[in-house]
């Protein structure tokens, strides 16, 4: 049991990576080796999360059995796609401490790789890169569940020269981004550089490095970031806003501090207002094997922090994802709302007098967008959640600087009577990608063809 003076809060991990790389594969294996049901140390499964104790971590692995811990374990958070860790806005940052960026040692850097990299560049979130599917560099020896020394140790000198170039293309890619990095076990120093641990989220080798890559990071340099309180009044981020039959709308909301139980007010956020309503129930998933009965949820009276929750309660419907929660207990009720109020102006896009209009389906892939366009010196006028309307299109053709007539419109789509009004709109342009860079690219080709 942890003792009461060293407890801090789980920290919270967020995966990201280009797809089919291996995001849910690795997660599924980190949670599938150590899942043992009878003992205190199982791990449990939330709403959008899984939490891993640190004994479930430790156990079977002698290198980590060894260690001194003072976090309770590390969450997860499994929402599938980069997407997640931008919706994981919190206090003007990211909600995730740390992250893992799974590439595909095979095939390198892809466009969600670079994208995944940038954000977390610009969140200053600490990262390991898990070079994944080892076992299919031809000639691999599967050694399942084995750390990497051992399994690299008994390669052929051939697989292992392989092994070598590749994590070194991945090196030089990663300071073309202006990231130093190593192989992980060369790391002296993780302040500065980058550890990338070869995997097999397939076989098992190397995960408990990355576990261990994880613990160390948050051991060393987080501790201060952990101690928020696992009393005192909640708050968290909404990750989803769900439809449930038999509930009505429900929020998946990832709890980083504080308390939430039933009969509380909370305060949430829709589009331009702030909502108050009282906590109708608190919902967590059944485990698998129950996932087909009537009702997938188990009734919680309270948790703490950090965990995910799925909360039900009245006038929930024009709740907005990646918006604050925050629970009314103790201070007053407009002090709470002064606070979520004060986090969602927080949310940083710098808004130029000249400058784009830039539309997303999340604040925080707006917000996101907005950093990287800041990075470019990319002015923005207007900033937006939501599709792209007609009244963007007007609004864009009303923009005097010629070179700033666009819209850029991040994992949101363009509606009808928009599309149309740009068809009559020679001088506007809309740029729709799932991928920032990609966005940013196209609207700078653009824009420097119009300059010429
Ligand atoms: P998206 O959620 O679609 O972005 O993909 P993902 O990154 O979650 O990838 P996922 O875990 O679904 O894996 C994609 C495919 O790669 C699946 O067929 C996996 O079985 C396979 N795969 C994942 N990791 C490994 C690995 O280490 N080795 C091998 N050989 N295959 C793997
Ligand atoms: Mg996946």
């Amino acid at each position: 049991k942890q003792s009461k003076t060293s407890q801090i809060r789980t920290p919270i991990v967020c995966v990201l990576g280009h797809v089919d790389h291996g995001k849910t594969s690795l997660l599924d294996t980190i949670r599938g080796s150590s899942v043992v049901d009878t003992e205190a140390g199982a791990i449990t499964q939330h709403i959008g999360a899984t939490i891993v104790p640190i004994e479930a971590i430790a156990r079977g692995n002698s290198s980590l059995a060894k260690m001194q811990f003072n976090i309770p374990g590390l969450l997860f958070i499994d929402t599938p796609g980069h997407h997640a860790f931008t919706t994981l806005r919190a206090r003007g940052g990211s909600l995730a401490d740390l992250a893992i960026v799974v590439v595909d040692i095979n095939e390198g850097f892809k466009p969600q790789t670079i994208e995944a990299l940038q954000i977390l560049r610009n969140y200053k979130t600490p990262f390991v890169i898990a070079a994944n599917k080892v076992d299919r560099i031809h000639g691999w020896r599967v050694h399942e569940n084995e750390s990497f020394a051992t399994t690299f140790a008994k390669q052929n000198e051939r697989v292992q020269g392989m092994l070598e170039t590749k994590v070194y293309e991945l090196v030089g890619k990663l300071s073309d981004l202006g990231f130093n990095s190593e192989r992980f076990d060369r790391v002296r120093d993780f302040a500065r550089n980058v550890g990338i641990v070869p995997t097999s989220a397939l076989t098992g080798e190397g995960i408990s490095d990355v576990l261990m890559m994880l613990i160390g990071l948050a051991q060393r340099y987080m501790t201060d970031n952990l101690a928020l309180s696992v009393e005192g009044p909640g708050a968290g981020t909404v990750l989803e806003v769900k439809e449930e039959r038999g509930l009505g709308t429900t929020l998946d909301v990832i709890l980083y501090d504080g308390t939430l139980s039933v009969g509380d007010e909370i305060v949430v956020a829709g589009h331009n207002q702030i909502l108050t309503t009282k906590v109708r129930s608190l919902l967590k998933p059944r485990p698998m094997s129950e996932i087909l009965i009537e009702d997938k949820f188990e009734r919680v009276k309270s948790v703490a922090a950090a965990t995910g929750i799925k909360v039900a309660a009245p006038k929930l419907e024009g709740v907005i994802a990646g918006t604050p929660l925050r629970v009314v207990r103790g201070e007053n009720r407009d002090e709470v709302i002064e606070k979520v109020m004060s986090e969602i102006e927080d949310i940083q896009v710098t808004i130029a007098d000249e400058g784009i209009i830039i539309k997303a389906d999340t604040i925080g892939a707006l917000e996101a967008l907005s950093k990287e366009l800041d990075a470019q010196g990319i002015g923005v006028l207007k900033a937006e959640v939501g599709p792209v309307t007609r009244h963007d299109v007007i609004e864009a053709g009303t923009i005097k600087n010629p070179l700033y007539s666009a819209i850029i419109a991040f994992n949101t789509p363009m509606l009808p009577d928009a599309v149309d009004t740009l068809a009559e709109s020679p001088q506007v342009s809309a740029f729709e990608s799932g991928v920032i860079y990609q966005l940013i690219d196209d609207y700078v080709e653009w824009r420097d063809e119009k300059k010429r």
